[in-house]
């Protein structure tokens, strides 16, 4: 039985201060009723440390939002691995769409950075998705598939990897994939993932969906079979919105 992950990605929002007083809000509005659900609170590498201090003692995790693939060195403006397990991260996202799409990052980036974090303990969210375009070119399966062998090549053990689904049309949108559309699609990776690594560690992966998920569409999405959790962006700056999306994944 595969546990959901909810994991609410702040992006580049909220000062210092802003994501202390948002954690405090989040642990507030969840109470003790999450049990069912992995929570994790990805804010801005600046804040890292001070929402560590917050969620310390509690089970909701940090997550980083990148990672480089190297130690360290002259790499201006990039986030080591080791740095960001110095600041308690149990997770980092990589391959976001946005890391994609604005920042360049490729399969093969994405997999470096993907070898990197589980070589050295830090569990990842390996992210995948299509554009509006590729969807309506119907390419998505394909595209999806080799974005999914692309970035896990050369890379044995998946048990601390999780794959979030988020088709980039329906990011900040507004637009959600139905349930049964990001179903068909979970169903596709996982599939991919049975080819790669047998039957046993594909049904113990875990398949988030993201792109606009909200309280009201949240429990229809995750009572599908292969999904198993949700990447929240927007919903999830706010405490009570992210908390109802939580519940929703702990009931399923
Ligand atoms: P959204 O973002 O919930 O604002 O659509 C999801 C994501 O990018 O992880």
């Amino acid at each position: 039985m595969r546990k959901k992950i909810v994991v609410g990605n702040w992006k580049m929002n909220n000062t210092i201060a802003e994501s202390v007083q948002l954690a405090q809000d989040v642990l507030a509005q969840l109470g003790e009723g999450f049990s069912g659900c992995e929570v994790g609170l990805s804010p801005t590498f600046l804040a890292l440390q001070a929402v560590g201090t917050v969620i310390e003692g509690s089970s909701v995790q940090l997550v980083a939002q990148n990672c480089h693939y190297e130690n360290d060195g002259a790499f201006t403006g990039e986030i080591s691995v080791r740095m960001i397990k110095a600041t308690g991260c149990s997770y980092v996202i990589i391959g976001h769409s946005e890391r994609r799409q604005y920042f360049g990052e490729t399969n093969s980036t994405v997999n470096l950075k993907v070898k990197k974090a589980l070589n050295d303990g830090l569990k990842v969210i390996m992210c995948v998705g299509e554009t509006l375009e590729e969807r309506e070119a119907g390419v998505t399966g394909a595209l999806v598939s080799s974005q999914v062998r692309e970035g896990l090549d050369g890379i044995d053990d998946i048990s601390s990897l999780v794959i979030a689904y988020e088709p980039v049309w329906a990011i900040g949108t507004g637009k959600t994939a139905s349930a049964a559309q990001a179903e068909e699609v979970h169903d596709l990776i996982r599939t991919v993932v049975v080819k790669l690594y047998g039957e046993a560690v594909a049904s113990e992966l875990r398949i988030q969906y993201g792109g606009s998920v909200k309280p009201s569409n949240a429990a229809e999405l995750f009572a599908m079979p292969n999904i198993d959790g949700g990447l929240i962006g927007g919903a999830s700056l706010n405490a009570a919105d992210f908390a109802a999306i939580v519940k929703a994944a702990s009931e399923c």
